[in-house]
């Protein structure tokens, strides 16, 4: 089997003592040709989210018998292709959960209270004698006794509406397929958008969630209002949403995700001091990206074995 990416924890070695396993080594991500050439050769391929697992790809690996990424979002897998062939494509929800909630949260909490501003504040010397403690310096949003919008009520909507919970924030949800969540009140998306004073972005990028916060619904937000997203950045009309940012109409915003990554240099984002920035990293704690491989190689040796994947992204392989 081909692993594009060395995994932290000891899954890969443990895979290593059964099966060939040829592991990408380079710290650049292989490109299309070497991922197809060296996917061509083995029965399984364990990708991450950087790696496109496309139809032109699938045609060149005939022998390929399963893809198993170390994701939970499997937007970069062409999900109908896969199952054309029959191939199940595995990725790892659950073990992130958590990690990823506490991201959003730590992101939220930094927007509002202009932590990274303060940071910089200090580290470039403006922290002088005559402004030790101003009045109006660095003032930010309340979280406590905010309404927090959960954009998409899965399990990572869900476990930051708990830690809402522990802030006395109200918490407002909008789901496609609507679901009853304890402490969450249900309301349709434009609702969301002009009550929450913080909204969190979870759905999944796919077809019909591209561009779900586009210019028109970013005109719809609060004013004042901050974004958090830690979904994947194609979910975000980032021009509008950094157009919203430099009028001062939304107060802030924290993102992991973008729609291309790394973020381009050019990016209008980078300019604005009201916008916290971390590298897709919302999943990037030791113990879970160890889980993350675990589940990965799992859901692999499943498949190669013959049995159902434990999380398979495209059940359908499994109909008759
Ligand atoms: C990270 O973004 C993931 O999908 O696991």
């Amino acid at each position: 089997m081909f692993a594009t990416r060395r995994l932290p924890g000891p899954a890969l070695d443990e895979l290593a003592a059964e099966c060939d396993v040829d592991v990408w080594s380079d710290r650049m991500p292989p490109g299309a040709d070497a991922l197809a050439d060296r996917s061509a050769a083995a029965d399984g391929l364990v990708c991450l989210l950087t790696d496109r697992i496309d139809g032109a790809l699938l045609a060149r690996c005939p022998r390929l018998r399963a893809v198993s990424s170390v994701s939970v979002g499997v937007d970069h897998v062409d999900l109908a292709a896969a199952t054309a062939r029959r191939i199940p494509v595995g990725h790892t929800p659950g073990v992130l959960t958590e990690t990823t909630a506490d991201l959003a949260f730590a992101l939220l909490l930094a927007a509002a209270r202009r932590v990274v501003e303060g940071d910089r504040f200090v580290r470039g010397g403006e922290w002088a004698p005559e402004r030790v403690w101003e009045p109006d310096m660095l003032l930010g949003r309340d979280v406590h006794g905010a309404t927090l919008g959960v954009v998409g009520l899965g399990a990572i909507g869900q476990a930051v509406a708990r830690r809402a919970a522990g802030f006395g924030m109200r918490v407002v949800g909008w789901s496609k397929t609507p679901r009853a969540v304890p402490g969450v009140a249900s309301v349709a998306l434009g609702a969301l958008l002009a009550e929450a004073d913080f909204v969190s972005v979870h759905v999944a990028l796919t077809p019909e969630t591209r561009g779900l916060l586009d210019a028109d619904a970013i005109a719809r937000m609060k004013p004042g209002a901050v974004l958090v997203n830690t979904a994947r950045g194609g979910i975000v009309d980032e021009t509008a949403l950094a157009a919203a940012l430099a009028s001062g109409r939304l107060a802030g915003a924290g993102l992991d995700v973008f729609a291309r990554e790394p973020l381009d240099s050019a990016s209008p984002l980078l300019a604005l001091p009201n916008v916290v920035l971390t590298p897709h990293i919302g999943s990037a704690s030791e113990a879970t990206r160890a889980k993350m491989a675990t589940l990965a190689i799992r859901n692999l040796q499943a498949a190669l074995a013959g049995h159902r994947m434990p999380h398979c992204a495209n059940p359908a392989v499994y109909e008759r």
